[in-house]
């Protein structure tokens, strides 16, 4: 019997790796986020056996009841999905420390500590799917943290792609461009603050075939897997085009009524 691990599984990408693994014979998971009454939804939707895990990953208490299940449990992991995650657009001096704190928590720190929990129970032909970015191949003003956590977590799978392909077990950095998930709107919701138009960020990807390429990309063992053709292209020109010349190109994007606010106060 199968066993998926997903953080994340509340909403969103993570809530369709669940469906996506269950119409590939998954028959058992464990499905982690706060919001239990959504989680205890996908477990009806999926009809087998699920584990609701709510726990806040942003908090050592939230991280570490995964973490004791699992030492409990001594499960046999099949696929690790690492999808929990959050950004919040703003200045950094616009951010409350906690805000910026959290997106770390959540993006880099529960993401290593449950990848690093799991492992010991993953056998030869396990999957490990960590969510990236496309965010984490350059920096981004007014996304600043995000953007470097997911360079993190890109970093981070690489090495461990590398540490684990003796095992065995296979890892992948899953980085989409923008996705069609609750995650704008969150991230969007910043009223008053600096931030991207809503309209500007495209082209938008179906959340549902983000998953179906990112579980193909799995299945060929690809260690990074960028989703769509125009986030590939992406990928190329942020190797070869120098930081201040995609930062103008990304500054583009941020709604000028904001930005002039903002900087006014330096002027
Ligand atoms: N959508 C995009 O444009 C996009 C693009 C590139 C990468 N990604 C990445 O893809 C992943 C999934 O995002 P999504 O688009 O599916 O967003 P989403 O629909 O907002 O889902 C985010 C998931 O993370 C969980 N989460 C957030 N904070 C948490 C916390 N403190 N503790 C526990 N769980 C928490 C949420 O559950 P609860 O709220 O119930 O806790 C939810 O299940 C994220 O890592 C994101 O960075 C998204």
């Amino acid at each position: 019997m199968p066993l998926a691990i997903i953080t994340g599984a509340s909403s969103g990408i993570g809530r369709e790796f669940a469906r996506q693994l269950r119409r590939r014979g998954v028959d058992r998971f464990w499905l982690i986020a706060r919001r239990r009454e959504r989680l205890e939804e996908l477990s009806r939707e999926l009809s087998c056996e699920c584990e609701i895990i709510s726990a806040d990953l942003s908090d050592t208490a939230g991280i570490a009841s995964v973490k004791e299940m699992l030492g409990e449990r001594t499960p046999s992991v099949d696929y690790l999905i690492m999808a929990a995650g959050f950004g919040d657009f703003g200045a950094q001096d616009e951010l409350t420390p906690d805000e910026s704190a959290r997106v770390i928590e959540v993006n880099v720190r529960a993401l290593v500590e449950i990848t690093n929990a799991a492992i010991p129970y993953m056998a030869r032909g396990g999957r490990i799917i960590e969510l990236g970015s496309a965010s984490a191949f350059t920096p981004l003003p007014y996304f600043a943290t995000y953007a470097a956590s997911k360079s993190f977590v890109l970093h981070y799978s690489k090495a461990l792609y590398y540490e684990l392909r003796p095992k065995g077990i296979h890892v992948t950095c899953v980085c989409p461009g923008w996705v069609h998930t609750e995650f704008i709107d969150k991230a969007t919701d910043t009223e008053g603050l600096t931030r991207p138009r809503r309209d500007r960020l495209k082209p938008l990807l179906r959340c549902e075939k983000t998953v179906r390429l990112a579980l193909r990309a799995s299945d060929r063992k690809k260690k990074i897997y960028v989703v769509g053709a125009f986030y590939k292209m992406q990928h190329i020109l942020f190797k070869i085009l120098p930081d201040g010349l995609l930062s103008r190109a990304w500054l583009s994007m941020i709604d000028k009524k904001t930005l002039k606010r903002r900087l006014e106060k330096y002027e």
